[in-house]
């Protein structure tokens, strides 16, 4: 652990509770892991969605998830809701939004905006872990790609 702050030139100084900080500061540590543990950064970033809501998300903030829907399509309805919530207690916030374009009963699209990059492997891993939170079947496909020149990554879930 140490060795990954050394190298991302990270100190506690950086972290001050209920305040964001730098994207400077997570992309520089993600970098670092990988880089110390020898991982590849897109799977790195699957695992840590996936690990962010079934960790982070249900214990920390239980009653957060439980009130924002009771199924993967109506939670991901309401996750702009939510973020807003969010945004009123921490400070420096930019949160993303996520708009449910089209769904039935065999899947769900979904637009993800964000003013940042690079974290579509990370939104991948988070639909993944709220699959396993609702119990849901889900394989994910990215049908846009911001990166690729689109206006914004979109998402094709299919419900198994
Ligand atoms: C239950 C609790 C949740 C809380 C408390 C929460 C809170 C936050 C906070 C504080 C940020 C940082 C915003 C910033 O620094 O500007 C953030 C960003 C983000 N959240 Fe959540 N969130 C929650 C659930 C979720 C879920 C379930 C998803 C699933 C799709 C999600 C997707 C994201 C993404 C992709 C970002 C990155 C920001 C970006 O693209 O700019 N969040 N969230």
């Amino acid at each position: 652990m140490q060795k990954v702050l050394e190298s991302a030139g990270v100190t506690d100084e950086h972290f001050v509770t209920m305040q964001g900080y730098d994207d400077d500061i997570a992309l520089g540590l993600i970098g670092s892991t990988c880089k110390t543990l020898d991982l590849d950064p897109a799977e790195f970033l699957v695992d840590f969605g996936k690990y962010w809501v079934l960790e982070t998300a249900v214990k920390h903030y239980g009653g957060v998830m439980i009130f924002a829907g009771r199924t993967l399509k109506a939670f991901l309805g309401n996750l702009d809701a939510m973020h807003e919530q969010v945004a009123a207690t921490f400070t420096n916030l930019r949160q993303p939004s996520f708009q449910v374009e089209s769904a039935d009963d065999s899947s769900i699209t979904l637009i993800y905006k964000s003013e940042r990059d690079g974290l579509t492997e990370f939104v991948r891993g988070l639909l993944l872990g709220l699959g396993e939170h609702f119990q849901q079947e889900v394989e994910i496909s990215i049908v846009a790609r911001k990166s690729e020149g689109a206006l914004h990554d979109i998402f094709r879930i299919d419900l198994g």
